[in-house]
């Protein structure tokens, strides 16, 4: 909960209590709400097994949504390109979204804000995010418990080395960005901060997708967030 609810710089702003709360819609649900915060480096396996997830709580009947990097930054984090078009150019330059670290923060911000509207909901957010900074994350961790319950935020660091990666490539990112023709690109030219201690770290180059997804599916159980 908010603890003061007037913003003392927009005071016309005011936070008010929906009359259908949070555990409300959980009974509804059968399960608690939480944030799966997947990160992890590009072509690490974060949206595969985030996917894989999905489908597992999905067939146990838990209710749950997957936020995911490539399609978020087609609207809501869209970048200037996208924009421009519709909006112009000044538009474009200040709401799009590319890959600098402030961009990235505003990324961060904005996902972690609606994950925490999807907890609210009673669902399980599932989200991948390379979300490359340790201060980005730790800030979504703290809105999310700041509005809801400690424990809300469940961090998995789908730990893949670079190498491993690189030579994956689906998105043949990695060539471009060896190739100097793609900026800022994590773990090349950009970098990567991985979680001190997240709440699940899964070895995501030695593992099947889905036996890395079951895994997650165990560790809500033992969180008490899902059932047997
Ligand atoms: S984040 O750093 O802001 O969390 P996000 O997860 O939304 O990144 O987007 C990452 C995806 O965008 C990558 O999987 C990759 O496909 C693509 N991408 C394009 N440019 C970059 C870049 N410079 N760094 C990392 N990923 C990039």
């Amino acid at each position: 909960m908010v603890d003061d609810p007037r913003d003392p710089e927009n005071p016309q702003v005011v936070w008010h209590a929906h009359s259908v709360d949070r555990s409300g819609r959980e009974q509804l649900m059968g399960h608690r709400g939480c944030v799966v915060w997947f990160t992890g480096l590009s072509g690490s396996g974060k949206s595969t097994v985030a996917n894989a997830v999905d489908i597992l709580l999905h067939q146990r009947g838990v209710h749950s949504f997957l936020l995911d990097g490539d399609n978020i930054r087609h609207g809501l984090c869209a970048g200037p390109n996208l924009l421009e078009p519709e909006h112009g150019t000044d538009y474009a330059q200040r709401f799009g979204l590319g890959f600098g670290q402030l961009d990235r923060e505003e990324n961060i911000r904005r996902i972690g804000c609606v994950a925490q509207l999807l907890v609210s909901s009673g669902l399980i957010a599932l989200t991948a995010f390379v979300s490359p900074y340790r201060r980005d994350r730790q800030r979504v961790r703290e809105w999310v418990e700041r509005h809801g319950n400690a424990g809300d935020f469940v961090e998995v660091f789908v730990d893949t080395p670079l190498d491993v990666c690189e030579s994956r490539d689906p998105k043949g990112l990695y060539k471009l960005a060896r190739e100097g023709k793609i900026a800022n690109f994590t773990g090349i030219s950009d970098p990567y901060e991985s979680p001190q201690s997240p709440e699940l770290h899964l070895d995501a180059a030695r593992r099947a997708p889905e036996e890395l997804a079951s895994q997650v599916v165990d560790e809500l159980i033992r969180r008490q967030i899902i059932g047997r």
